[in-house]
């Protein structure tokens, strides 16, 4: 692919201080032969993302948080802002993941808003998309996705510091997968949603693809067309099947 494929692990809250050294271990030992071939980051729980930060130092990992606040700072109390993750040591930010859409009501605008402090704070914003099983069963994913894009994403976006992960809600954390027709299809369709909005620039966008990738499936789908990568949650956890993965997207 023209573009350097990128392997993210969202730890969503899972993780305690004893996690770190045993995950740096394994894949600082990989990515010093490897990081030219592919970018890997880590969004480890916030607890952790200074420890990770300072663990990873070097190692050509890089460290992330998984939601941020639209301020900088403020009376927002159990919320972090893109300024602290940054001021932490992480250089990304995941928003919109559906569990947040889902679970605390996130709408569009709100997670536009999250990647526009991300990009203030100088951070690369993770964007997440993705249709539910009705949805898709109704055939209004591609149309549920384009408003997710056409609502979340910030006008200001740049492939340096946005990226778009599809992940159809049925996928996550369940062991299902849509066909690689499937996946092709969606991430063709949001390729050209970008060429739309941010012309020329759109080529150069990442577009991952999460939701029940396992070593098993990871070469399959990382090499389907228009996949830069993907948003691994569950087996990013154990940092050999991190490493599997990350192997298959050389
Ligand atoms: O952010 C990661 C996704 O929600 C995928 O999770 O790999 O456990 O299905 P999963």
């Amino acid at each position: 692919s023209k573009r350097k494929p990128l392997i993210a692990g969202n730890w969503k809250m899972n993780g305690l201080g004893s996690s770190a050294p045993e995950f740096v271990t394994v894949i600082g030992a990989y990515m010093g032969p490897m990081r030219h071939a592919v970018d890997l980051m880590v969004f480890p729980p916030a607890t952790l993302l200074t420890s990770f930060a300072t663990a990873t130092r070097g190692a050509g990992v890089l460290v992330g948080a998984q939601d941020c606040h639209p301020e900088p700072n403020g009376p927002y109390t159990g919320d972090i802002s893109a300024e602290m993750i940054a001021d932490a040591g992480g250089k990304a930010v995941i928003v919109g993941h559906s569990e947040r859409r889902a679970d605390h009501s996130e709408t569009d605008a709100l997670i536009r808003s999250k990647a526009e402090a991300a990009f203030r704070a100088g951070l690369v914003a993770i964007v997440c998309v993705g249709e539910t099983a009705d949805e898709r069963e109704q055939k209004r994913a591609a149309a549920v996705v384009g408003e997710q894009l056409q609502g979340s994403l910030p006008d200001a976006a740049k492939a340096e510091n946005l990226v778009v992960a599809y992940e159809p809600v049925w996928a996550i954390g369940s062991g299902l997968t849509p066909t690689i027709a499937e996946v092709e299809e969606m991430h063709g369709f949001i390729r050209a949603e970008l060429a739309k909005r941010f012309g020329a620039e759109s080529d150069k966008f990442r577009i991952l693809y999460g939701g029940s990738v396992k070593p098993a499936n990871a070469a399959e789908i990382l090499t389907a067309a228009d996949v830069d990568g993907a948003l691994v949650g569950g087996a990013s956890l154990k940092a050999a099947d991190f490493l599997a993965i990350a192997k298959a997207a050389q």
